[in-house]
């Protein structure tokens, strides 16, 4: 099956003024059409670089780019501006974090949604409103109709957000890009909009690329994960595969910070201790390493992404620990989390026998 969207060794530098920093280090993935990839990890991780890269939003006299973002007979990272123009809003669209930012303060939304349909197909004014409408309740708005003749603030952050689902929408992506959606909401609401969402890809066969820094936000709806770590993927597998048997440390401190409903709740969550390591200077081996609790000699040269048997296992993983090992060690402490007693001498070198 091709795939609607392909990611190949994408690598973007910018330079700044204390040097080269690597925002994004030979990421490969694949969107298929009507999946939901869910692209985590911390802050500063590289996910925003990755999406804006592939809809030609990072170009700059600063940045520079190699490898492929494959859409059909298009490589969006050479696209010519005239051709991303078109991608942008037509088969791909993206929403933000913040509403605000995409939407015109000064416009009524069923008018900037118009606008944003008439820019990309010859429909007039009356058919494309009417497509407005038919889309603002598609995605929840109540007396679609009526709210189409209000001004953005007159709506709520939730609200906000489906108008931009709605705007996302209006000229049928191909694939849908949400960077953080749902953080700016309230829990009940951010369901309500990942499970919009989820519906769109079922039924649309809309690719949705869903970025958060948040595991707990993909567990109900993402197909597949890619976990990212200062530019790289650390893991990539199906939603089981990194709930159930993930491979890489860092998952499990990601899967230790989400609240689970089906164990004795922790006296806290246990948080990742340390930082990521700066994109300037990266350390040599492994980057995960300097906050890795089961660190051991190999771990000072980079690990590569591998599956544990490429013929069959689409799962992989950035780590040199043996995946016997690393299914033995994940569970100590009882959690799929870091061993929150050894949080205080972590990195004590453990040996991968
Ligand atoms: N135009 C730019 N010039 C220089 N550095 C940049 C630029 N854009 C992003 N960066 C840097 O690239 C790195 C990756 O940033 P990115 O926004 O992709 O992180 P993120 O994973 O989306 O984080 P967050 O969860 O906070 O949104 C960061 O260190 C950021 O400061
Ligand atoms: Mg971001």
């Amino acid at each position: 099956m091709t795939a609607l969207l392909a990611v190949e060794h994408l690598q973007v530098e910018f330079r700044t003024e204390e040097g080269v920093l690597r925002a994004v280090d030979d990421v490969s993935f694949e969107l298929q059409r009507g999946e939901l990839l869910g692209i985590v990890g911390e802050s500063g991780s590289g996910k925003s670089v990755t999406a804006m890269t592939i809809m030609g939003l990072t170009r700059g006299p600063n940045a520079s780019f190699s490898g492929r973002a494959v859409l059909g007979d298009l490589d969006l990272v050479t696209a010519s501006e005239r051709q991303l123009e078109r991608v942008r809003g037509g088969r791909v669209a993206m929403i933000f974090q913040d509403p605000m930012t995409a939407l015109n303060p000064v416009h009524r939304v069923g008018d900037q949604i118009v606008e944003q349909i008439r820019a990309h197909q010859s429909e007039n004014r009356r058919a494309a409103m009417d497509r407005a409408v038919d889309l603002l309740d598609r995605v929840g708005i109540p007396r679609a109709k009526e709210r189409a003749r209000s001004y953005p603030h007159e709506f709520s952050g939730g609200m906000r957000q489906r108008v931009m689902i709605a705007m996302a929408l209006s000229c049928s992506p191909e694939i849908l890009i949400a960077d953080e959606p749902t953080t700016a909401l309230d829990v009940t609401t951010q369901a309500q909009i990942l499970a919009e969402i989820g519906t769109l890809r079922k039924e649309l066969g809309v690719g949705v690329l869903l970025i958060t820094h948040d595991l707990g936000v993909i567990a109900d709806v993402a197909d597949r994960v890619v976990v990212m770590y200062a530019g790289q993927v650390v893991e990539q597998g199906s939603l089981s595969d990194i709930f159930y048997d993930p491979r890489h440390p860092y998952t499990w401190g990601l899967l230790g910070s989400v609240p689970r409903l089906d164990a004795d709740r922790p006296e806290r969550l246990p948080t990742i201790p340390g930082t990521p390591p700066s994109l300037l200077r990266r350390p040599t081996g492994c980057r995960f390493a300097p906050r890795c609790a089961w660190r051991f000699e190999a771990c000072s040269r980079p690990p590569a992404l591998k599956s544990d048997d490429p013929e069959t296992d689409e799962h992989t993983g950035r780590c040199w620990l043996d995946l016997d090992v690393a299914r033995e060690r994940r569970v100590v402490g009882g959690t799929l989390g870091l061993p929150v007693d050894d949080r205080t001498t972590a990195g004590g070198g453990a040996a991968n026998p």
